[in-house]
């Protein structure tokens, strides 16, 4: 099974995505990477971990706490009205029985990056603090990694956090900025794609029905259901994080183009802004920028829509 690595800030939806993942059977995981993003980072650990034991994989998987701020600014408060007072609804789990390891989530990715060279795969479900460390620090993490699949962005639609900044790039731009300009060959799975793959009551109804196995799951994703309901939506929700997780083995959950992705980070109205340039456009947009033609040249793939194949199912 090929080797990856999951960067999250759990979250229920990045719950949802390491149950997802663990429950294809495809994936080798080495290792389960925190950032903070949704809550502090010593929230986002805390919640790791104990995810793993509820999953049964705490002796196998390594968890690694992440960076405790974005790169350059302060951290964002907590998304607590959407995730729960402590980032998994309404749940209290017991803490991983692993001893907490000294290596941070971006000296794990280095290293498995290098004892995994072209083979790895590293799955992004927040914000990207994590991996643009490792970045700054060896930039050759770009090139040995296999494949970087990440949630977060907007295309095209308008944004989650901000009319048009979607939540795990408006919470460190910077990090976006530094790994969308780094070369990696990147997948990016929008709010264009995940706000098309819902899950409705009959859904949960299914899971809760499924049996034990799926009872967490069921608790957290009804706990989700209900946040988006009480802002506002009706009574189907977005599947952002696991989509990520499913786009690393199969893009035909997605419909994507390549292109560039330019991240706005010096502006606070539209912190967070994902600006899409189209590979076949590129070459009419700012002819007198030497330095925005260059980084136009650093494209990778860009979800549009939701692909041909059904991930709900
Ligand atoms: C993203 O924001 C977070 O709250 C979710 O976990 C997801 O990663 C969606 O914009
Ligand atoms: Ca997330």
């Amino acid at each position: 099974r090929p080797p990856i690595v999951l960067d999250s800030d759990p979250g229920i939806d990045d719950a949802l995505a390491l149950q997802y993942l663990l429950g294809t059977g495809r994936w080798d995981l080495k290792a389960y990477t925190s950032v903070g993003g949704n809550l502090p980072a010593e929230q986002t650990y805390l919640n790791a971990r104990a995810l793993t034991r509820a999953f049964g994989i705490d002796a196998d998987v390594p968890v690694h706490r992440g960076a405790g701020r974005p790169l350059t600014r302060l951290p964002y408060t907590a998304a607590t009205a959407f995730h729960g007072p402590a980032g998994l609804g309404n749940e209290t789990l017991p803490d991983s029985t692993a001893a907490r390891l000294p290596e941070s989530s971006a000296q794990a990715l280095l290293r498995l990056s290098r004892q995994y060279e072209g083979e790895l795969t590293v799955c992004a479900t927040g914000p990207l603090t994590n991996v643009a460390i490792a970045l700054l620090e060896d930039p050759g993490f770009a090139h040995r990694v296999r494949k970087f699949v990440f949630m977060g962005g907007a295309a095209q639609v308008p944004g989650n956090i901000t009319p048009v900044a979607e939540f795990n790039i408006w919470a460190d731009p910077d990090a976006a900025e530094v790994v969308l300009s780094s070369g990696i060959p990147f997948t990016m799975v929008d709010l264009d794609a995940s706000h098309h793959w819902l899950v409705r009551p009959a859904d949960l109804a299914v899971l809760e029905a499924a049996g034990p196995g799926t009872a967490l799951a069921a608790r957290l994703l009804r706990a989700y259901m209900d946040a988006y309901q009480r802002h506002g939506g009706d009574d189907a929700c977005p599947l952002h994080d696991p989509l990520a997780v499913g786009a690393c083995a199969d893009e035909s959950y997605l419909t994507t183009a390549e292109g560039a992705v330019i991240v706005e980070s010096t502006s606070e109205l539209t912190r967070g802004k994902t600006v899409f340039v189209p590979s076949a456009a590129s070459r009419v947009f700012y002819a007198d920028s030497p330095t925005l033609t260059a980084r136009m040249a650093l494209t990778g793939r860009v979800a549009l829509g939701p692909g041909p194949r059904d991930f709900t199912k």
